[in-house]
């Protein structure tokens, strides 16, 4: 009896392939005709209570539960509608560039293989883009919150000495403080805690009117905190604001760390590939001069999930980071062993799979000039909602749309005396414009304020979906003001009750 798990019928095993990447296809080029998200249905979410399976079953049989049980519930980013959080939406060629890397099975913690040529040249032409010296170092990660550890990390082993690898960080009698804006992303705060050196360490400095982190006060908290007896060592700007989409003064930023001795971090997850639009390229001014950089392939540069990025000025620093010595890691200068130092050098990976393919394949396929014309899109459909929105006197703007994000709410005028009410009136209506299906906004709280964000990302997003996004706020909005506020407030999340007009 065969025990190896390759198809026995292949003739039957590439009819059924070709059928599950038909579906693919189909549900890509149909993507409008479906909604953006819908509820999961208990009695789907109960079909995955059930056990293990020791016998087989027809891929046939699991493609088609995969059919109507899963391909349904997922998130949507692939759709237009989607504009919650900041999702890339991913393309046809990076589905099937990842199909290919999935055939090829490649490991790329290590050893002399062209894959990881694949990703080198993805390190060089990323250095190249973003102005960094031809030797920096790099390395493909889950995503921006993965980058931006391992930067801290590197930024800790800079500061502190690589002994503090040996000894620990208890064994350091430096304080170790590092900073960033209250607009920083929440995966800042967890890598000073994973780092050792607790979330408290990392200061987190007022924004200007425009989100941008106040760069005087930085450097005042800096002098205060050296006067205090701490250890700054860590700067981190970010090129785009989860929040708003605000662009830190990263010249002014670099001035501050070059004059202070401090490590130069920009976290751009989103916002480092707007490089690729050269009418977006000026707004980025200083990001050519960090010490490192984390972005995400998988959001604006429209790559499958996951692909995030890091970039180091410093490859020598980069790998004095995370390379450890292992017998059974022994480099040698021929054979499959050759090619150090290898990306498991860079990084806390040792297996890791072929993220560098699809970006690869889309960067080739695509080129950069189109897909930083998909960015400049994105951030023109985010003036037309900022514009929309300004038209409309039941509507307001809650923050400057800086680049491709809008935070704004509807106001009506019973709630004018209470915000607690307005809150829960815009928490309604994202609730209700994600369940209806058509638009899929998120939110945030801005200054105490409940905001509807719309993140424009995804490159199918065109200003129908848009204009969606304000017509059924509009609509909504004005249904549950006339509704008794301490009725809808209560009631259920269920849009039944909504008039089918809506
Ligand atoms: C500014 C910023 N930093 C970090 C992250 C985290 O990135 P990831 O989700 O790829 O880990 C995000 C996510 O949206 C972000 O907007």
């Amino acid at each position: 009896m065969r025990s190896d798990l390759d198809p026995h019928d292949w003739p039957a095993f590439r009819a059924q392939a070709h059928r599950m990447l038909d579906d693919m296809l189909d549900y890509t080029e149909h993507i409008r005709t479906r909604p953006v998200w819908q509820p999961i249905p208990p009695t789907i979410r109960a079909q995955f209570q059930a056990e293990i399976p020791t016998e087989p079953v027809e891929l046939a049989s699991v493609h088609e539960e995969f059919m109507q049980q899963i391909l349904p519930y997922a998130t949507g980013n692939v759709h237009p509608g989607f504009m919650g959080w900041v999702h890339g939406a991913g393309t046809p060629v990076g589905m099937l560039a990842e199909m290919l890397a999935a055939g090829l099975n490649a490991n790329l913690g290590g050893r002399d293989h062209i894959p990881i040529e694949v990703e080198r040249q993805i390190v060089r032409w990323m250095a190249q883009l973003f102005g960094f010296p031809a030797s920096a170092s790099g390395l493909f990660v889950t995503g921006t919150s993965m980058a931006n550890l391992l930067a801290t990390l590197i930024a800790r082993d800079a500061a502190a000495g690589t002994r503090i690898r040996q000894r620990g960080v208890a064994a350091t009698s430096n304080k170790l403080v590092a900073y960033t804006s209250t607009a920083g992303h929440a995966c800042l705060t967890k890598a000073m805690d994973i780092a050792g050196l607790g979330s408290d360490a990392l200061r987190l400095i007022p924004t200007d009117h425009r989100g941008r982190m106040d760069v005087a006060a930085l450097e005042i908290k800096i002098e205060h905190d050296r006067r205090h007896g701490f250890s700054p060592f860590l700067v981190t700007g970010t090129a785009g604001t989860t929040d708003t989409g605000a662009i830190d003064d990263l010249t002014a930023l670099a001035d501050v760390c070059e004059r202070q001795n401090l490590w130069f971090h920009v976290d751009g997850a989103f916002g480092a590939l707007a490089m690729l639009s050269p009418e977006l390229a000026p707004r980025l001014a200083g990001i050519e001069r960090a010490d490192s950089l984390a972005f995400d392939f998988h959001k604006w540069g429209q790559v499958p999930y996951d692909a995030g990025f890091l970039l180091v000025r410093d490859a020598e620093l980069h790998q004095q980071a995370f390379a450890s010595p292992a017998a059974y890691l022994r480099r040698e200068s021929r054979g499959l062993a050759a090619g150090s130092p290898w990306p498991c050098d860079f990084g806390p990976d040792l297996s890791r799979g072929f993220r560098a393919l699809k970006t690869w394949f889309t960067l080739k396929v695509y080129g950069t000039e189109a897909i930083g014309a998909t960015i400049a899109q994105t951030c023109a459909l985010a003036r037309h909602l900022a514009k929309r929105v300004a038209a409309e006197a039941e509507l307001e703007l809650l923050a400057p749309a800086e680049l491709n994000i809008v935070c704004f709410r509807y106001r009506a005028p019973w709630h004018a005396e209470t915000p607690g009410e307005s809150n829960r009136l815009n928490q309604q209506i994202v609730v209700e414009l994600q369940e209806r299906g058509s638009v899929a906004p998120s939110s945030t709280l801005l200054n105490g304020r409940f905001a509807i964000r719309a993140a424009i990302v995804n490159h199918r997003t065109t200003e129908a979906e848009v204009d969606t996004l304000v017509d059924q706020t509009l609509a909504l909005g004005r249904h549950l003001q006339t509704s008794n506020p301490a009725h809808w407030a209560h009631l259920p999340k269920d849009s039944a009750w909504l008039p089918p007009t809506l």
